[in-house]
């Protein structure tokens, strides 16, 4: 049995549909309603869970895999090793403020993010001090308000700027899907492992 992390919500919608093409029925996940743990074709235990969790999961060694956004990879300390990129939930980082902010006032700015070691990251990148403050949701928000200058969060649609008329002022890394598994469980279940990621890789690259 391979226990494997999927991460709740965005990602298990664009996971789910990527199993079944791999002709595996999917409606005991599909119809999980608010069970946490759903055993599917005496193969798989999926554990549904938040990303960062997923990565604390995998770091303890209580899953295998995980299914889990780059994002989230790169913002939280993950030992994992990446199998397989899904090419599904294909987002990207971005740096975005109102019209009306003047990127040249030499005042620190304050940035808002979900992600604030992606972001350190980027302004380390640009010689630029600023002062991050830690958002748990609806991110865009926070420049409306005046809480923050600009914020770096991920956008998919774009949807959420433009209703919110937020303009982007630069664009950082893309993001996706990824396969992960924890290294024990890798030479452990090898060939379990494997014959996941491999099945999962001819729908991904058909
Ligand atoms: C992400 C992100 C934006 C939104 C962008 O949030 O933080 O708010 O998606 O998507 P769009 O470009 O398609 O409009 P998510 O849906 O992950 O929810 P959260 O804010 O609750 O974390």
């Amino acid at each position: 049995m391979l226990k494997i992390a999927l991460t709740k919500g965005r990602v298990e919608r664009k996971f789910i549909p990527l199993l079944e093409k791999c002709g595996i029925n999917c409606q005991p996940l599909v119809n999980k309603q608010r069970r946490l743990i759903v055993k599917l074709a005496d193969k798989y235990e999926f554990i549904f869970i938040k990303g960062p969790d997923a990565v604390t999961y995998l770091n303890k060694g209580v899953v295998d895999l995980g299914i889990v956004g780059s994002d989230v990879l790169m913002e939280n300390q993950s030992e994992s090793y990446e199998l397989l990129d899904l090419k599904t939930g294909k987002c990207q980082f971005i740096l975005a403020s109102t019209a009306n902010y003047d990127w040249n006032n030499p005042k620190r700015k304050v940035i808002g993010t979900k992600y604030p070691t992606v972001a350190q990251k980027y302004f380390l990148s640009k010689g630029e001090d600023v002062e991050i403050i830690k958002i748990e949701g609806s991110v865009e928000l926070t420049p409306l308000v005046g809480l923050v200058d600009a914020i770096v969060d991920i956008t998919e649609t774009g949807t959420t700027l433009r209703e919110n008329h937020l303009i982007v002022h630069d664009y950082l890394d893309k993001v996706s899907i990824r396969l992960v598994a924890n290294p024990v469980s890798l030479k452990q279940k090898k060939k379990e492992v494997f014959a996941f990621s491999d099945m999962l890789a001819k729908v991904v690259n058909q």
